[in-house]
């Protein structure tokens, strides 16, 4: 059923189409026109619909953070699929072995022997060797081996198990990373040809540096999930403009206390704490002085200017710091063009296992 925005209950999260689709669209002819290969993150939105929208631009498969993302898209009809995650625990490997049967192509990341000593024990038997890349660290400072040489070891490891196959190398760099990770990766695949290994692709992603995104005659596909809403961080950075944010939080103003504070009823459990660097919660449309300054559960409270028009009942739309973090905090999404608005649930929501 179509509902106006003015009849949507608040707090709600709400998705201009028309630019999720157009921001799917841009990207996937930037990586067409550079020669990348699009592996979209489905961690932002969570959306089985979203995720075969970006298959139909011409992606090649999708990539999930969580076995339990993966097994959403995967009973969606995804079914080529890389879960970016060491994935380690006998529960985590059943479910991972079953998916496995499931869909066309899956590969996980790997960085340490542990991890790959569990997927080879779990995949020996199995009819299809699962296809591991070898998760490198260029300068993130989070997962990742640490040197190409021990990237070279790790993937002789996994080359050498039964059931598993070494399919390339993973990065996920810090922004501004792409000449020290073209480098690690040069000099990985340098040392992987002279110990006679084949790398069929290194995968790369993040949205901060989408628009350099290329190939650097060495990354093969690229991992992108915040480009598809957009959010406050990438308007920031100057990868998009807020006309590209096809995301907000829509909410009601419930309290007027003082003259410069008004509270909205979305507090952290709506626009989560995550500040991306910013000192505030979130920008709200319309009202470039406004600041969110403070959270509680459920309450919001904005800073105005004194005399602004803000009042009590008034609704307003709220541009997320990081809005991967927002899709998870609510059961269900409102999606629309020209004011009419369905609501669908989100498919992989609370999905964190
Ligand atoms: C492994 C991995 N790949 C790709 C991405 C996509 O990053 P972004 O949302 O900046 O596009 C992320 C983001 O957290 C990630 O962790």
């Amino acid at each position: 059923m179509k509902h106006k925005i003015d009849a949507i209950e608040t707090p709600a999260f709400i998705v201009n189409t028309a630019i999720a689709h157009a921001n799917i669209n841009r990207f996937q002819r930037h990586c067409d026109t550079v020669g990348l290969r699009l592996r979209p993150h489905i961690k932002t939105h969570k959306l089985v619909d979203f995720a075969k929208a970006q298959m139909a631009a011409g992606a090649i498969g999708i990539t999930c953070q969580k076995i339990s993302e993966a097994e959403i898209m995967a009973t969606g009809g995804l079914d080529d699929i890389l879960i970016t995650f060491n994935i380690l625990g006998a529960a985590k490997l059943q479910r991972l072995r079953a998916l496995q049967d499931r869909v066309t192509r899956l590969m996980v990341v790997a960085d340490n022997e542990q991890v790959v000593a569990g997927l080879a024990a779990t995949f020996a038997g199995a009819p299809k060797s699962l296809g591991i890349l070898v998760e490198c660290d260029t300068g993130a400072r989070r997962c990742g081996v640490q040197t190409p040489k021990q990237a070279l070891s790790l993937a002789l490891s996994i080359a050498a198990a039964h059931g598993l196959t070494f399919a390339g190398l993973m990065v996920y760099p810090p922004v501004g990373g792409q000449a020290k990770t073209a480098e690690f990766m040069t000099e990985t695949t340098q040392l992987l040809a002279a110990a006679g290994l084949a790398c069929p692709m290194i995968s790369s992603g993040g949205s901060p540096d989408m628009w350099t995104a290329a190939t650097d005659d060495i990354i093969t596909e690229y991992r992108i999930g915040t480009y598809i809403y957009n959010d406050r961080s990438l308007v920031a950075r100057g990868v998009c403009t807020w006309d590209d944010c096809a995301a907000h939080v829509l909410a009601t103003v419930v309290s007027a206390p003082t003259a410069d504070r008004v509270v909205i009823d979305a507090g952290s459990k709506a626009l989560t704490s995550d500040l991306m660097g910013f000192s505030d919660y979130g920008q709200i449309v319309g009202y470039p002085d406004a600041r969110i300054v403070t959270l509680s559960e459920e309450h919001g409270v904005v800073s105005i200017a004194s005399g602004a028009k803000i009042t009590v009942g008034q609704r307003i739309q709220i541009v997320p710091n990081h809005v991967c973090v927002v899709s998870n905090m609510f059961d269900t999404i409102w999606m629309g063009t020209d004011g009419d608005f369905v609501q669908h649930r989100v498919d992989a929501r609370g999905c964190v296992t």
